[in-house]
């Protein structure tokens, strides 16, 4: 982990939604799938992106432009530098026989994750879920892994959401354990069907993070005081099981109630 901070020049930015984007960084320290780095852009802010691919040819994190810093994150270009953290937190343990379930931003570290499992020749099955076919990125790359999708508006795969087609997968074979990132609301549906099957899992967590490091508390969960940028931010049941506050309305920067 390099607490302090680097500058890194990007070699390459490649567009995968209307507004989504992937930069490429070269030299970047070696992460794990689900750790993430604090990238910085001078004189807006500094926030947490996971690692959505990590060769040989570089480090890729894929941004939506949703605010002031991911926006001005879509004008980054190739041969412009930005500021660089990390990596930092748990990430995923690579396991066998798994299920993963992405939904949304989501899919950017189950890329991730899904490149590291093909490496060392560990079995998987992925689904996917997005709003409608346009939403859903890097939907070449996953069908060619043999992933199956869901769509809100059913433009593309099942109509519906992930958490059905996740249900259905688990009706037709059985899986030693899932890994899902995506909107808490759908973790909170993965756990459920989770338990229902009496499955392991890791679940990815968002949360306001700061220092990256554990000691600002912006990232602690309720009730287990878990800190998501160290212990997280990807949790099993048994760190799930003693945090108050998932799947329920938490506080963003300015104290307010975010679901
Ligand atoms: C561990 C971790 C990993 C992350 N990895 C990624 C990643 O790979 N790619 C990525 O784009 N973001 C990722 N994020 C989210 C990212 O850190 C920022 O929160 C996000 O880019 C928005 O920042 P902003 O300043 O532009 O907007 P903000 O002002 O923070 O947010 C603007 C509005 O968008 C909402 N919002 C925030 N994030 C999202 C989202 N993902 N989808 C929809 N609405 C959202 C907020 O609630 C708010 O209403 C990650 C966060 C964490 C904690
Ligand atoms: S971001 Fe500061 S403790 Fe986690």
């Amino acid at each position: 982990m390099t607490v302090e901070m680097s500058t890194y020049v990007v070699a390459e930015v490649s567009q995968q939604a209307d507004l989504v984007k992937t930069i490429r960084l070269l030299d970047v320290p070696t992460a794990m799938p689900g750790q993430f780095f604090l990238i910085w852009l001078p004189g807006i802010d500094e926030k947490p992106i996971s690692v959505s691919n990590q060769t040989s040819a570089g480090t890729e994190f894929t941004i939506c432009g949703v605010g002031p810093w991911s926006t001005a994150m879509l004008q980054v270009e190739a041969g412009d530098r930005v500021g660089l953290r990390g990596p930092f937190g748990n990430g995923f343990a690579l396991a066998d026989n798994t299920l993963l379930v992405g939904g949304g931003m989501g899919v950017a570290p189950l890329r991730y994750l899904a490149h590291r499992l093909m490496e060392e020749g560990r079995s998987f099955d992925l689904v996917v879920g997005a709003r409608d076919a346009s939403s859903l990125i890097f939907r070449e790359e996953f069908g060619r892994w043999g992933a199956r999708f869901a769509t809100d508006n059913g433009d593309l795969g099942h109509v519906g959401t992930v958490t059905e087609l996740l249900s259905e997968m688990l009706r037709l074979r059985a899986y030693d354990s899932l890994y899902a990132c995506g909107p808490e609301g759908m973790l909170a549906a993965v756990r459920v069907i989770a338990d229902e099957h009496e499955m392991a899992y890791q679940l990815a967590l968002e949360r306001l993070m700061k220092c990256g490091i554990g000691l600002c508390g912006h990232c602690c969960m309720e009730g287990s005081g878990l800190r998501l940028c160290v212990e997280g931010p990807v949790l099993t049941r048994e760190m799930l099981d003693g945090t108050a506050e998932f799947g329920l309305p938490h506080r963003d920067g300015s104290g307010r109630r975010r679901t």
